[in-house]
């Protein structure tokens, strides 16, 4: 009997997990240079940390379950709410701002498709304690930084949810987030329906307007034509920010996204081709969620990736890095040992028989796995203080004195 992975989820191979692991460095080393530092968290938390917020309706969408005592815990849906915890029970005293990256798997109740899964990786940054449009602007070129070094052809969207909270300003919290909701799924027939069917017709034209506004900054005039009594200013110097530091963006006021946390500056990235329907590879905005945890309210900003999307799409390759196999015959094989140990400070992967194989048969190992070289480690050689080198490339061999070997194949490699 064989048994499957879960639906949903994902084996990587070594030349996959790889690739993964080099864009996952690039990522990295920019947020890194950015001041982000990374943090961790657990894998599962208690499901109000993700109800608080949106309600018990998000539970059909998470990996939810009651443990041996009867908590009521679920597997992480995503990383804000958890960093947000943590920054609330570990580090609110700590100077602010505080940059946090993080790379971790996320778990999701979703219909699997290209693109969707039921487990997912997400690289993300949490910017801590700044509603400046500066913090805005710091993620949004960071996020964008990361796209262009892995030269993914993308799009980015920017808008602002504090417009929609305005204008429905006396519209209740619950029916508030219906709302945004359908706006999120473009349901715009529904979205009709539904205010027809709570009263609230009234909104129609407006939101309706609102959201169809996408384009550059002259979109701005506009919506204050809609709104005029919301303080543009933030966005305006947002906008300003990009334009200096030559970030191509288009503002689009239909952008309210999928979680109900967001209070300003929203932003989307979009894979131009090669993911089909799930092609959003990036999201993120401005938000209030430490004071719903049990700390102060501190405005934060951030984002995350969509990695396996962005896997999915980006070519750049990993270094390759060549194989030794150092054979021996029988008899020899603690001698070859040896010899390895010397030379992984090759950095190199330096490979032995662990099969107690003949030396053909090591050696053919050897071609099959594409190594490089071959050192063996052959009695009558060894006693004269020699190996054997052989280049599986060339097809050539060297007899060799063992104290030179190191230096030989760091020439050679
Ligand atoms: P999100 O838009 O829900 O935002 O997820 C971020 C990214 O994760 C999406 O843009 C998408 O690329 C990827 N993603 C989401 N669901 C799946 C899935 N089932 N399979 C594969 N990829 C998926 C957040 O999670 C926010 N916490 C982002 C944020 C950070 N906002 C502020 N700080």
């Amino acid at each position: 009997l064989k048994i499957e992975k879960p639906r949903g989820t994902r084996d990587f191979l070594p030349d996959e997990a790889e690739r993964r692991r080099g864009i996952e460095q690039v990522m990295r080393e920019i947020a890194e240079s950015y001041g982000y530092r990374e943090v961790s968290t657990p894998t599962f938390e208690h499901l109000t940390l993700f109800t608080i917020k949106s309600g018990e309706d998000i539970v059909k969408e998470i990996y939810a379950f009651k443990d041996k005592s009867g908590r009521e815990l679920a597997l992480r849906p995503e990383l804000t709410a958890p960093v947000m915890r943590m920054f609330v029970n570990e580090c609110s005293v700590m100077p602010k701002p505080l940059r946090f990256y993080y790379f971790a798997n996320c778990f999701r109740y979703e219909n699997p498709q290209k693109g969707r899964y039921r487990e997912f990786w997400q690289f993300g940054v949490e910017l801590i304690g700044s509603d400046s449009y500066l913090a805005d602007l710091e993620v949004i070129v960071l996020a964008y930084n990361i796209m262009r070094n892995l030269n993914l052809d993308f799009i980015l969207n920017i808008g602002h949810v504090g417009l929609l909270r305005k204008l429905l300003e006396d519209v209740d919290e619950v029916r508030y987030h219906r709302i945004m909701r359908m706006i999120d799924k473009k349901d715009l027939q529904g979205l009709e329906r539904y205010l027809n069917s709570e009263g609230l017709e009234g909104y129609l034209e407006s939101i309706n307007e609102l959201i169809r506004l996408k384009g550059g900054t002259e979109i701005i005039d506009h919506a204050r034509e809609i709104i005029p009594d919301f303080d543009f200013s933030h966005l305006q110097n947002l906008c300003k920010g990009l334009e200096k530091l030559q970030i191509d963006y288009n503002l689009d006021f239909s952008i309210v996204r999928g979680l109900d946390y967001y209070t300003g500056v929203v932003f989307e990235a979009f894979a131009k081709k090669g993911l089909g329907a799930q092609n959003q590879i990036c999201g993120g905005g401005s938000y209030r969620l430490s004071h719903l945890f049990g700390g102060s309210d501190v405005p934060s900003t951030g984002f995350a990736f969509g990695f396996d999307r962005i896997a999915e799409i980006c070519e750049i390759e990993p270094r390759a890095i060549e194989s030794i196999l150092v054979a021996s015959t029988a008899g020899m094989e603690l001698k070859a040992l040896e010899i390895a140990e010397k030379l992984r400070k090759l950095s190199k992967r330096v490979l032995t028989d662990v099969m107690e194989r003949n030396l053909k048969k090591q050696l053919s190992f050897a071609n099959s796995i594409g190594a490089r070289f071959a050192v063996i480690v052959a009695e009558k050689e060894f006693k004269e203080g020699k190996v054997i080198l052989r280049d599986l490339e060339k097809g050539e061999q060297v007899v060799i004195r063992i104290g030179d070997l190191l230096k030989r194949l760091n020439r050679e490699l």
